[in-house]
């Protein structure tokens, strides 16, 4: 039996779920930034493809809060274009788009403006008899808006604190990120969101969390037997987080010269697969549950020190970034970073976790392998023969080529004995007969249900900032007015080698 087939069968076992999802809600969606580029790219295909699917619930309103889109019709067709580069599901279904665009209203206005956010609320309370007064705002703006937008929405009743048990009509908030440019900034914004609404109304997005893949790594772990007894510092000798991108900036250099790299993907979408990766299992699959064990990987992580930030961070730049539009000529933003992050606990003592991130590297990969300790006694010739032997690794390929593989030794067919490493491999492609969702559609879905395992809660956010607050202090100063170039296409600055190399451990290629 091959891999895959062994997956077949557990596909069957889906006609059966475990936990069944919810049906979402009746509700209206407002979203700020309708005509922005997450919006076009992201959220209206994720809409329509969820329409297509039939998994929006019957009853639902799409309201757009735009300062250009003078009327539901203009908008509309500017929807309707982007529809057609960016949706997932090519060509557009024209009826189901025609249903979902009769759905569609617009309220003309701006976030300083009080009258504008009247008249949302008289579009809103029209609504009512189609979504029973549940409201979904979604802040697809600049973070700099979302302060002026909570206000504006609590001061016209349009957002109001849940009591203990969220009741109907709810409404609720999904924040995009970057929540936050700094510890500071997410703990202010932490404060004003909290002032306006619960936390359990709260829905902080990392799209990665979304992604099915990623979802797996705790299926992987606690579906099954076999690995959690080898999770550990015993069995394993280090980690290796990569997140890498063949493209760059792609025309929103003003946007990265404000993050770079640190912000843009390790506060966020790295160190939350590591912790996914890393945490303690959960007494239960509720999300407070996951999210307390995941808050706890991220406290444990331990603190690097301002003088250590230059032995175990490489930062670099593509060759090129400084001539993309909105860069400027003498820009020092890293568009890669690699470092080691250590987790102080008992599990992890000694286990050292590698990220690496970047922008214009050679391919695009996300993956996460965990890297087995070598055996333990040479039965084959001498030491330095039986260091031949690779250790068995277990990588989680969270896109492309989405799956898990493990590589074990085996034996070369031959009269010598010859050993090579081969991988046990699943490919979701090839076992399931059908493709993972966007992680946008899922995550609007659980947001309209109320189910906010997927989102990273306040202490998550913060704790994260906590790991990154040295090195962005690091940055900040004067020694750090040149960065290190490299070629496009390439894996990235020399130096994140050697910050493997000292530990006699290497990368796994990019190439
Ligand atoms: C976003 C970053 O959060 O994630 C982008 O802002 C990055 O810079 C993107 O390109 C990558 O997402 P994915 O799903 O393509 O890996």
């Amino acid at each position: 039996m091959t891999p895959s087939q062994v997956h077949v069968a557990a596909d069957a076992g889906a006609e059966r779920p475990l936990l069944r999802a919810r049906t979402p809600d009746p509700c209206a969606i407002v979203l700020f930034g309708i005509t922005g580029d997450l919006a076009r790219r992201k959220l209206v295909p994720a809409l329509y493809n969820l329409a297509l699917s039939n998994a929006l619930p019957e009853d639902y309103a799409v309201v757009g809060f735009s300062r250009s889109a003078a009327d539901a019709g203009e908008l509309a067709g500017v929807l309707r274009e982007a529809l057609g580069e960016f949706s997932r599901t090519k060509p557009i279904d024209e009826d189901v788009w025609e249903g979902f665009a009769r759905r569609l209203r617009v309220v003309t206005g701006k976030i300083d403006d009080s009258e504008s956010f009247r008249a949302l609320a008289r579009e809103l309370g029209d609504l009512e008899p189609v979504t029973g007064g549940n409201r979904l705002f979604y802040l697809s703006t600049p973070p700099s808006a979302f302060p002026v937008i909570l206000r504006q929405l609590r001061e016209v009743g349009l957002v109001r604190r849940a009591p203990d048990r969220e009741l109907p009509p709810w409404s609720r908030v999904i924040v995009e990120k970057p929540f936050g440019r700094d510890r500071a900034t997410a703990g202010e914004l932490n404060e004003i969101v909290h002032d306006v609404l619960d936390e359990r109304q709260v829905y902080r997005i990392d799209h990665y969390l979304g992604k099915e893949t990623v979802q797996n790594i705790l299926v992987l772990r606690f579906g099954n037997t076999i690995f959690e007894p080898l999770w550990n510092r015993n069995h394993i000798d280090h980690v290796q987080i990569t997140m890498a991108e063949s493209i760059g900036v792609e025309g929103r250099g003003a946007f990265y010269e404000e993050t770079g790299v640190l912000r843009d993907i390790v506060q966020n979408h790295l160190l939350q697969v590591l912790a996914l990766c890393a945490m303690e299992p959960p007494v239960s699959m509720e999300a407070d549950e996951i999210r307390n064990m995941k808050a706890q990987v991220l406290r444990s992580l331990r603190k690097i020190q301002a003088h250590e930030v230059d032995d175990v961070v490489v930062r670099g730049q593509y060759e090129g970034y400084r001539a993309e539009r909105g860069v400027a000529a003498d820009s020092v933003v890293p568009t890669y970073l690699a470092c080691v992050a250590h987790i102080d606990n008992w599990r992890w003592q000694g286990v050292p976790f590698y990220l690496r991130a970047g922008k214009g590297l050679a391919k695009r990969v996300t993956e996460v392998s965990f890297h087995f300790k070598p055996i333990p006694f040479c039965l084959y010739g001498d030491e330095a023969m039986c260091q031949l032997i690779p250790a068995n690794v277990l990588k989680i390929r969270i896109q492309p080529d989405e799956g898990v593989s493990m590589q074990i030794a085996s034996k070369i067919p031959g009269e010598d004995l010859s050993v090579g490493g081969v991988a046990l491999d699943f490919l979701y492609s090839e076992a399931f007969d059908r493709k993972p969702v966007e992680a946008y559609e899922r995550l609007l879905l659980d947001a309209m249900r109320g189910d906010a395992t997927l989102f990273a809660r306040h202490d998550e956010v913060e704790l994260s900032w906590d790991f990154c607050a040295p090195i962005l202090e690091r940055w900040q100063t004067a020694d750090f007015d040149t960065v290190p170039f490299y070629s496009r296409g390439s894996a990235g600055p020399d130096e994140s080698d050697s910050l493997l190399a000292r530990s006699g451990r290497r990368w796994v290629p990019l190439g």
